[in-house]
Protein backbone atom coordinates (compact mmCIF):
# COMPACT_ATOMS: atom_id res chain seq x y z
CA UNK A 1 0.00 0.00 0.00
CA UNK A 2 1.31 3.48 -1.36
CA UNK A 3 0.22 6.60 0.47
CA UNK A 4 0.06 9.94 -1.36
CA UNK A 5 -0.30 13.44 -0.17
CA UNK A 6 -3.75 14.96 0.36
CA UNK A 7 -5.00 16.93 -3.11
CA UNK A 8 -4.14 20.07 -2.71
CA UNK A 9 -1.40 20.24 -0.32
CA UNK A 10 2.33 19.94 -0.61
CA UNK A 11 5.40 18.90 1.27
CA UNK A 12 7.46 21.94 1.78
CA UNK A 13 11.21 19.25 0.66
CA UNK A 14 14.54 20.62 2.35
CA UNK A 15 15.97 21.74 -0.87
CA UNK A 16 13.24 24.39 -0.48
CA UNK A 17 13.38 25.07 3.31
CA UNK A 18 15.95 27.64 2.92
CA UNK A 19 14.14 29.94 1.16
CA UNK A 20 11.02 29.63 3.23
CA UNK A 21 13.24 30.29 6.32
CA UNK A 22 14.59 33.41 4.65
CA UNK A 23 11.53 34.81 3.60
CA UNK A 24 9.93 34.05 7.25
CA UNK A 25 12.91 35.45 8.70
CA UNK A 26 12.38 39.05 6.63
CA UNK A 27 8.70 38.77 7.59
CA UNK A 28 9.64 38.79 11.26
CA UNK A 29 12.19 41.52 10.76
CA UNK A 30 10.08 43.74 8.86
CA UNK A 31 7.10 43.54 11.12
CA UNK A 32 9.49 43.81 14.51
CA UNK A 33 10.57 47.48 12.38
CA UNK A 34 7.12 48.41 12.53
CA UNK A 35 6.94 47.07 16.39
CA UNK A 36 4.53 44.44 15.72
CA UNK A 37 4.56 41.32 18.41
CA UNK A 38 3.92 37.63 17.43
CA UNK A 39 0.74 35.44 18.30
CA UNK A 40 0.02 31.70 17.43
CA UNK A 41 -3.54 30.19 17.44
CA UNK A 42 -5.05 26.61 17.17
CA UNK A 43 -5.29 25.46 13.57
CA UNK A 44 -9.06 24.83 14.18
CA UNK A 45 -11.55 26.96 15.70
CA UNK A 46 -15.53 26.81 16.54
CA UNK A 47 -17.07 26.51 13.11
CA UNK A 48 -18.91 29.96 14.33
CA UNK A 49 -16.79 32.14 14.59
CA UNK A 50 -15.78 32.01 10.64
CA UNK A 51 -19.26 31.96 9.41
CA UNK A 52 -19.93 35.17 11.82
CA UNK A 53 -16.97 37.03 11.00
CA UNK A 54 -16.06 36.09 7.26
CA UNK A 55 -20.11 36.09 6.53
CA UNK A 56 -22.64 32.97 5.10
CA UNK A 57 -22.27 33.86 1.35
CA UNK A 58 -18.66 34.24 0.67
CA UNK A 59 -17.35 31.24 -1.23
CA UNK A 60 -14.88 30.37 1.90
CA UNK A 61 -17.96 29.82 4.13
CA UNK A 62 -20.47 28.30 1.70
CA UNK A 63 -17.84 26.16 -0.32
CA UNK A 64 -14.22 26.06 1.14
CA UNK A 65 -14.28 25.34 5.10
CA UNK A 66 -12.85 22.05 6.43
CA UNK A 67 -15.38 21.52 9.19
CA UNK A 68 -15.91 18.69 11.26
CA UNK A 69 -17.54 17.10 14.26
CA UNK A 70 -15.13 16.48 17.36
CA UNK A 71 -15.85 13.35 19.48
CA UNK A 72 -18.39 15.27 21.73
CA UNK A 73 -20.28 16.21 18.53
CA UNK A 74 -18.75 19.65 18.76
CA UNK A 75 -18.73 21.68 15.56
CA UNK A 76 -14.95 22.53 14.34
CA UNK A 77 -13.12 24.34 11.29
CA UNK A 78 -9.57 24.50 10.05
CA UNK A 79 -8.99 28.03 10.02
CA UNK A 80 -9.47 29.48 6.66
CA UNK A 81 -8.06 32.55 7.68
CA UNK A 82 -6.12 34.04 10.72
CA UNK A 83 -8.35 37.42 11.54
CA UNK A 84 -11.00 36.20 12.98
CA UNK A 85 -8.59 33.40 15.19
CA UNK A 86 -7.25 36.37 16.39
CA UNK A 87 -9.78 38.59 17.26
CA UNK A 88 -11.17 35.68 19.38
CA UNK A 89 -7.58 35.33 20.95
CA UNK A 90 -7.44 39.10 21.78
CA UNK A 91 -11.09 39.14 23.33
CA UNK A 92 -10.41 36.07 25.37
CA UNK A 93 -7.50 37.44 26.62
CA UNK A 94 -8.02 40.96 27.01
CA UNK A 95 -5.29 42.34 24.82
CA UNK A 96 -7.14 44.83 22.97
CA UNK A 97 -8.90 48.27 23.89
CA UNK A 98 -9.84 51.46 23.19
CA UNK A 99 -7.59 53.57 24.21
CA UNK A 100 -4.43 51.59 23.09
CA UNK A 101 -3.22 50.10 20.02
CA UNK A 102 -2.60 46.50 19.36
CA UNK A 103 0.16 45.36 16.66
CA UNK A 104 0.19 41.96 15.98
CA UNK A 105 1.57 39.87 13.48
CA UNK A 106 1.34 35.66 12.69
CA UNK A 107 3.16 32.86 10.44
CA UNK A 108 1.40 29.44 9.87
CA UNK A 109 -1.11 26.93 7.53
CA UNK A 110 -4.30 28.28 6.33
CA UNK A 111 -7.06 25.58 4.94
CA UNK A 112 -9.61 25.94 2.33
CA UNK A 113 -11.25 23.18 0.33
CA UNK A 114 -10.48 25.10 -3.07
CA UNK A 115 -10.11 23.80 -6.83
CA UNK A 116 -6.14 23.12 -6.22
CA UNK A 117 -4.21 25.40 -9.61
CA UNK A 118 -1.25 27.30 -9.44
CA UNK A 119 -0.79 29.46 -6.81
CA UNK A 120 -3.91 28.25 -5.18
CA UNK A 121 -3.55 25.09 -2.80
CA UNK A 122 -5.98 23.32 0.07
CA UNK A 123 -3.45 23.91 2.63
CA UNK A 124 -1.42 27.23 2.43
CA UNK A 125 0.54 29.81 4.47
CA UNK A 126 -0.03 32.68 5.45
CA UNK A 127 2.05 35.63 7.08
CA UNK A 128 0.14 38.53 8.08
CA UNK A 129 -0.52 40.85 10.69
CA UNK A 130 -3.61 42.87 12.66
CA UNK A 131 -3.45 46.20 13.99
CA UNK A 132 -6.33 46.73 16.49
CA UNK A 133 -7.45 50.71 18.70
CA UNK A 134 -6.91 53.35 15.84
CA UNK A 135 -9.38 54.72 13.42
CA UNK A 136 -6.55 56.75 12.24
CA UNK A 137 -5.95 56.72 8.40
CA UNK A 138 -2.10 56.62 8.69
CA UNK A 139 -2.68 53.30 10.44
CA UNK A 140 -3.88 52.13 6.87
CA UNK A 141 -0.99 53.43 5.47
CA UNK A 142 1.55 52.36 7.71
CA UNK A 143 -0.06 48.73 6.86
CA UNK A 144 0.07 49.21 3.20
CA UNK A 145 3.63 50.53 3.89
CA UNK A 146 4.90 47.83 5.51
CA UNK A 147 3.92 45.72 2.97
CA UNK A 148 4.99 46.94 0.50
CA UNK A 149 9.01 47.24 2.53
CA UNK A 150 8.58 43.24 3.13
CA UNK A 151 7.89 42.47 -0.19
CA UNK A 152 10.66 44.93 -1.65
CA UNK A 153 12.81 43.34 1.18
CA UNK A 154 12.31 39.89 -0.03
CA UNK A 155 13.10 41.24 -3.20
CA UNK A 156 9.84 40.89 -5.40
CA UNK A 157 9.27 42.92 -8.10
CA UNK A 158 6.75 44.47 -10.89
CA UNK A 159 4.48 44.61 -7.92
CA UNK A 160 1.15 46.55 -8.02
CA UNK A 161 -0.77 47.54 -5.01
CA UNK A 162 -4.71 48.10 -5.56
CA UNK A 163 -6.78 49.93 -3.78
CA UNK A 164 -10.33 50.45 -2.78
CA UNK A 165 -13.10 51.53 -0.22
CA UNK A 166 -16.28 49.38 0.12
CA UNK A 167 -17.52 51.97 2.73
CA UNK A 168 -19.19 51.57 5.89
CA UNK A 169 -22.85 50.62 7.84
CA UNK A 170 -23.70 54.18 6.37
CA UNK A 171 -23.29 53.84 2.67
CA UNK A 172 -23.55 50.21 2.77
CA UNK A 173 -27.68 50.60 2.31
CA UNK A 174 -27.33 53.36 -0.43
CA UNK A 175 -25.08 50.52 -2.27
CA UNK A 176 -26.93 47.83 -2.11
CA UNK A 177 -29.76 49.92 -3.03
CA UNK A 178 -28.09 50.39 -6.55
CA UNK A 179 -26.67 47.18 -6.94
CA UNK A 180 -30.22 45.47 -6.67
CA UNK A 181 -31.88 47.55 -8.62
CA UNK A 182 -28.47 46.95 -11.16
CA UNK A 183 -28.71 43.47 -11.23
CA UNK A 184 -32.64 42.93 -11.23
CA UNK A 185 -33.53 42.70 -14.85
CA UNK A 186 -30.23 40.15 -15.49
CA UNK A 187 -30.07 37.94 -12.33
CA UNK A 188 -32.49 35.40 -14.13
CA UNK A 189 -29.48 34.96 -16.72
CA UNK A 190 -26.87 34.66 -13.87
CA UNK A 191 -25.84 31.47 -12.01
CA UNK A 192 -27.79 30.55 -8.52
CA UNK A 193 -25.31 31.17 -6.28
CA UNK A 194 -25.93 34.87 -7.82
CA UNK A 195 -29.97 34.43 -7.42
CA UNK A 196 -29.21 33.63 -3.98
CA UNK A 197 -26.63 36.44 -3.23
CA UNK A 198 -29.08 38.58 -4.95
CA UNK A 199 -31.73 38.17 -2.13
CA UNK A 200 -29.08 37.80 1.01
CA UNK A 201 -26.00 39.81 0.37
CA UNK A 202 -25.94 41.52 -3.51
CA UNK A 203 -22.36 42.87 -2.82
CA UNK A 204 -21.18 39.22 -3.02
CA UNK A 205 -22.38 39.10 -6.74
CA UNK A 206 -19.41 41.47 -7.70
CA UNK A 207 -16.95 38.35 -6.38
CA UNK A 208 -18.93 35.70 -8.97
CA UNK A 209 -16.03 33.62 -10.79
CA UNK A 210 -18.68 32.61 -13.53
CA UNK A 211 -18.18 33.35 -16.94
CA UNK A 212 -21.71 33.97 -18.14
CA UNK A 213 -22.21 36.45 -14.66
CA UNK A 214 -18.80 38.48 -15.12
CA UNK A 215 -20.66 40.59 -18.28
CA UNK A 216 -22.86 41.89 -15.78
CA UNK A 217 -20.47 42.61 -12.87
CA UNK A 218 -18.49 44.65 -15.40
CA UNK A 219 -20.61 47.25 -15.53
CA UNK A 220 -22.10 47.09 -11.87
CA UNK A 221 -22.43 49.93 -9.51
CA UNK A 222 -18.77 50.20 -7.57
CA UNK A 223 -18.57 51.23 -4.10
CA UNK A 224 -16.06 53.44 -4.05
CA UNK A 225 -19.29 55.92 -6.45
CA UNK A 226 -21.43 55.32 -3.36
CA UNK A 227 -19.08 56.76 -0.02
CA UNK A 228 -20.71 58.58 2.75
CA UNK A 229 -18.85 61.48 3.87
CA UNK A 230 -16.54 60.31 6.22
CA UNK A 231 -15.62 57.18 4.04
CA UNK A 232 -14.72 59.47 1.28
CA UNK A 233 -12.61 61.95 3.02
CA UNK A 234 -10.93 59.36 4.98
CA UNK A 235 -10.00 57.46 1.57
CA UNK A 236 -9.28 60.48 -0.14
CA UNK A 237 -6.50 61.32 2.96
CA UNK A 238 -5.30 57.52 2.57
CA UNK A 239 -4.96 58.47 -1.03
CA UNK A 240 -3.41 61.45 -0.56
CA UNK A 241 -1.00 59.90 1.91
CA UNK A 242 0.45 57.45 -0.34
CA UNK A 243 1.18 59.68 -3.25
CA UNK A 244 3.18 61.59 -0.46
CA UNK A 245 5.14 58.66 1.00
CA UNK A 246 5.65 57.87 -3.23
CA UNK A 247 3.73 54.35 -3.53
CA UNK A 248 3.09 53.08 -6.36
CA UNK A 249 -0.58 52.37 -6.37
CA UNK A 250 -4.16 52.07 -8.73
CA UNK A 251 -7.32 53.42 -7.09
CA UNK A 252 -9.26 50.02 -8.75
CA UNK A 253 -12.98 50.00 -8.05
CA UNK A 254 -13.39 46.39 -9.26
CA UNK A 255 -11.07 45.43 -6.72
CA UNK A 256 -13.86 42.72 -4.16
CA UNK A 257 -12.41 40.92 -1.54
CA UNK A 258 -13.94 37.50 -0.44
CA UNK A 259 -14.33 37.84 2.95
CA UNK A 260 -17.43 40.22 4.53
CA UNK A 261 -16.26 42.04 7.61
CA UNK A 262 -14.27 44.66 5.82
CA UNK A 263 -15.40 48.26 6.02
CA UNK A 264 -13.29 51.28 4.24
CA UNK A 265 -9.93 50.77 2.54
CA UNK A 266 -9.13 47.57 1.37
CA UNK A 267 -6.26 46.72 -0.89
CA UNK A 268 -4.60 43.39 -2.33
CA UNK A 269 -0.74 43.54 -3.79
CA UNK A 270 -0.76 41.89 -7.62
CA UNK A 271 2.23 40.43 -8.86
CA UNK A 272 2.34 40.04 -13.22
CA UNK A 273 4.90 37.29 -12.40
CA UNK A 274 2.00 34.64 -11.37
CA UNK A 275 -0.90 33.50 -13.23
CA UNK A 276 -4.83 33.95 -12.71
CA UNK A 277 -4.11 34.04 -9.13
CA UNK A 278 -1.67 36.83 -8.89
CA UNK A 279 -2.81 38.64 -5.58
CA UNK A 280 0.24 38.10 -3.32
CA UNK A 281 -1.53 39.70 -0.58
CA UNK A 282 -4.43 41.10 0.86
CA UNK A 283 -6.06 43.36 3.03
CA UNK A 284 -8.10 46.19 4.91
CA UNK A 285 -9.97 47.74 7.57
CA UNK A 286 -12.89 45.79 9.85
CA UNK A 287 -14.08 48.04 12.08
CA UNK A 288 -17.16 46.62 12.87
CA UNK A 289 -15.65 42.57 13.55
CA UNK A 290 -14.27 42.98 17.14
CA UNK A 291 -18.00 44.21 18.13
CA UNK A 292 -19.38 41.58 16.32
CA UNK A 293 -17.42 38.70 17.82
CA UNK A 294 -18.62 40.27 21.27
CA UNK A 295 -15.75 42.86 21.91
CA UNK A 296 -16.23 46.66 22.48
CA UNK A 297 -16.24 48.56 19.07
CA UNK A 298 -12.47 48.67 18.20
CA UNK A 299 -11.13 49.73 14.82
CA UNK A 300 -8.94 47.24 13.07
CA UNK A 301 -7.10 46.79 9.49
CA UNK A 302 -4.79 44.26 8.67
CA UNK A 303 -3.36 42.16 5.22
CA UNK A 304 -1.90 38.53 4.76
CA UNK A 305 0.87 37.62 2.48
CA UNK A 306 0.43 34.51 0.76
CA UNK A 307 3.74 32.76 1.10
CA UNK A 308 3.68 29.92 -1.66
CA UNK A 309 2.51 32.89 -3.94
CA UNK A 310 6.19 34.78 -2.68
CA UNK A 311 7.95 31.50 -3.01
CA UNK A 312 6.47 30.73 -6.41
CA UNK A 313 7.62 34.04 -7.77
CA UNK A 314 11.25 33.63 -5.89
CA UNK A 315 11.49 30.51 -7.68
CA UNK A 316 10.34 31.73 -11.06
CA UNK A 317 12.84 34.35 -10.76
CA UNK A 318 15.45 31.78 -10.20
CA UNK A 319 16.50 34.06 -7.52
CA UNK A 320 18.87 31.91 -5.84
CA UNK A 321 20.17 32.68 -2.16
CA UNK A 322 23.63 31.86 -2.15
CA UNK A 323 24.47 29.10 -0.22
CA UNK A 324 21.82 29.53 1.67
CA UNK A 325 21.02 26.24 3.90
CA UNK A 326 24.56 24.68 3.06
CA UNK A 327 26.70 23.91 6.16
CA UNK A 328 29.86 25.69 6.40
CA UNK A 329 32.23 22.07 7.29
CA UNK A 330 32.52 18.88 5.77
CA UNK A 331 34.69 16.46 7.27
CA UNK A 332 36.31 13.65 5.33
CA UNK A 333 38.14 10.85 6.92
CA UNK A 334 39.48 7.67 5.67
CA UNK A 335 39.83 4.71 8.21
CA UNK A 336 38.35 4.10 11.37
CA UNK A 337 41.06 6.20 13.17
CA UNK A 338 40.79 9.47 11.46
CA UNK A 339 36.36 8.85 11.35
CA UNK A 340 37.29 8.86 15.53
CA UNK A 341 39.45 11.84 15.52
CA UNK A 342 37.10 13.53 12.76
CA UNK A 343 34.10 13.38 15.24
CA UNK A 344 36.22 14.86 18.25
CA UNK A 345 35.92 17.65 15.55
CA UNK A 346 32.93 17.64 14.39
CA UNK A 347 31.42 18.00 18.10
CA UNK A 348 34.06 20.61 18.86
CA UNK A 349 33.01 22.78 15.76
CA UNK A 350 29.32 22.62 16.57
CA UNK A 351 29.95 23.27 19.93
CA UNK A 352 30.95 26.92 18.19
CA UNK A 353 27.62 27.27 16.58
CA UNK A 354 29.52 25.91 13.13
CA UNK A 355 27.65 23.71 10.90
CA UNK A 356 29.62 20.71 10.29
CA UNK A 357 28.98 17.24 9.15
CA UNK A 358 30.56 13.78 8.01
CA UNK A 359 30.48 10.68 6.60
CA UNK A 360 28.75 8.18 8.03
CA UNK A 361 28.21 5.40 5.05
CA UNK A 362 32.16 4.43 4.73
CA UNK A 363 32.18 6.12 1.40
CA UNK A 364 35.12 6.85 -0.69
CA UNK A 365 37.07 9.66 -0.18
CA UNK A 366 35.86 11.11 -3.91
CA UNK A 367 31.97 10.04 -2.71
CA UNK A 368 32.63 11.75 0.20
CA UNK A 369 33.88 15.17 -1.52
CA UNK A 370 30.74 14.50 -3.59
CA UNK A 371 28.44 14.47 -0.66
CA UNK A 372 30.82 17.92 0.34
CA UNK A 373 29.17 19.49 -3.04
CA UNK A 374 25.79 18.35 -2.42
CA UNK A 375 25.66 19.94 0.80
CA UNK A 376 26.87 23.36 -0.14
CA UNK A 377 29.88 22.78 2.34
CA UNK A 378 32.12 25.90 2.29
CA UNK A 379 35.39 23.87 3.68
CA UNK A 380 36.40 20.95 3.54
CA UNK A 381 39.17 18.94 5.87
CA UNK A 382 40.67 15.82 4.75
CA UNK A 383 41.64 13.77 7.59
CA UNK A 384 43.81 10.70 7.00
CA UNK A 385 46.22 8.17 9.05
CA UNK A 386 49.30 10.52 7.83
CA UNK A 387 47.19 13.21 9.22
CA UNK A 388 46.64 11.99 12.03
CA UNK A 389 50.56 11.44 12.89
CA UNK A 390 51.25 14.72 11.50
CA UNK A 391 48.49 16.64 13.86
CA UNK A 392 47.10 18.59 10.81
CA UNK A 393 45.24 18.13 7.62
CA UNK A 394 44.54 19.91 4.47
CA UNK A 395 41.59 22.43 4.95
CA UNK A 396 40.09 23.37 1.44
CA UNK A 397 37.78 26.30 0.85
CA UNK A 398 35.78 24.82 -1.85
CA UNK A 399 34.40 28.26 -3.02
CA UNK A 400 37.51 29.67 -4.03
CA UNK A 401 39.41 26.60 -4.47
CA UNK A 402 42.43 27.32 -1.88
CA UNK A 403 43.48 24.74 0.69
CA UNK A 404 46.30 25.14 3.07
CA UNK A 405 47.63 22.60 6.65
CA UNK A 406 45.65 23.63 9.52
CA UNK A 407 46.60 21.97 12.66
CA UNK A 408 43.52 19.81 14.66
CA UNK A 409 43.55 22.56 17.25
CA UNK A 410 43.45 25.65 14.89
CA UNK A 411 40.47 24.56 12.57
CA UNK A 412 37.77 25.78 14.21
CA UNK A 413 39.54 29.39 14.57
CA UNK A 414 40.67 29.06 10.99
CA UNK A 415 36.72 28.70 9.51
CA UNK A 416 35.23 30.97 12.04
P1 LIG B 1 -7.21 36.64 1.63
O1 LIG B 1 -7.19 37.60 0.49
O2 LIG B 1 -8.29 35.64 1.64
O3 LIG B 1 -7.23 37.51 2.96
O4 LIG B 1 -5.82 35.87 1.69
C1 LIG B 1 -4.60 36.57 1.70
C2 LIG B 1 -3.61 35.96 0.74
O5 LIG B 1 -3.48 34.56 1.00
C3 LIG B 1 -4.04 36.01 -0.72
O6 LIG B 1 -3.71 37.26 -1.31
C4 LIG B 1 -3.23 34.89 -1.33
O7 LIG B 1 -1.89 35.33 -1.60
C5 LIG B 1 -3.16 33.87 -0.21
N1 LIG B 1 -4.14 32.79 -0.44
C6 LIG B 1 -5.47 32.79 -0.21
N2 LIG B 1 -6.02 31.62 -0.55
C7 LIG B 1 -5.02 30.84 -1.00
C8 LIG B 1 -4.94 29.48 -1.48
N3 LIG B 1 -6.01 28.68 -1.56
N4 LIG B 1 -3.71 29.01 -1.87
C9 LIG B 1 -2.62 29.80 -1.79
N5 LIG B 1 -2.63 31.07 -1.32
C10 LIG B 1 -3.82 31.58 -0.94
C11 LIG B 1 -7.28 36.98 4.21
O8 LIG B 1 -7.10 35.84 4.48
C12 LIG B 1 -7.47 38.04 5.28
N6 LIG B 1 -7.53 37.36 6.57
C13 LIG B 1 -6.35 39.06 5.23
C14 LIG B 1 -6.53 40.13 6.28
C15 LIG B 1 -5.86 40.24 7.44
N7 LIG B 1 -7.41 41.11 6.22
C16 LIG B 1 -7.31 41.85 7.33
N8 LIG B 1 -6.37 41.30 8.08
Amino acid sequence: MKYSIPRGTKDILPKETPLWQKIEQICQQTFALYNYKEIRTPVFESTELFTRSIGTSTDIVSKEMYEFKDRKGRSLTLRPEETAPVVRACLENNLISTDQVTKLYYIGPMFRYERPQAGRQRQFHQAGVEVFGSADPLIDVEVIMMNVQLFEAIGLKDLEVNINSVGCSKCRPEFRKQLKEYFKNNVKNMCKDCNDRFEKNPMRILDCKEKKCQKYIDDAPASVDTLCDECKVNFEEIIKMLDYQKINFKVNKRLVRGLDYYTKMTYEIVSGKLGAQNAVSGGGRYDTLVQELGGKSIPAVGFAVGLERVVQIMTNDECRMTNEGGIILYLATLGDEAKKLGFDLLVKTRQKAISADMDYLGKSLKSQMKAADRLGARFVYIIGEDEIKKGKAVLKNMVTREQSEVAFDDLVSSIS
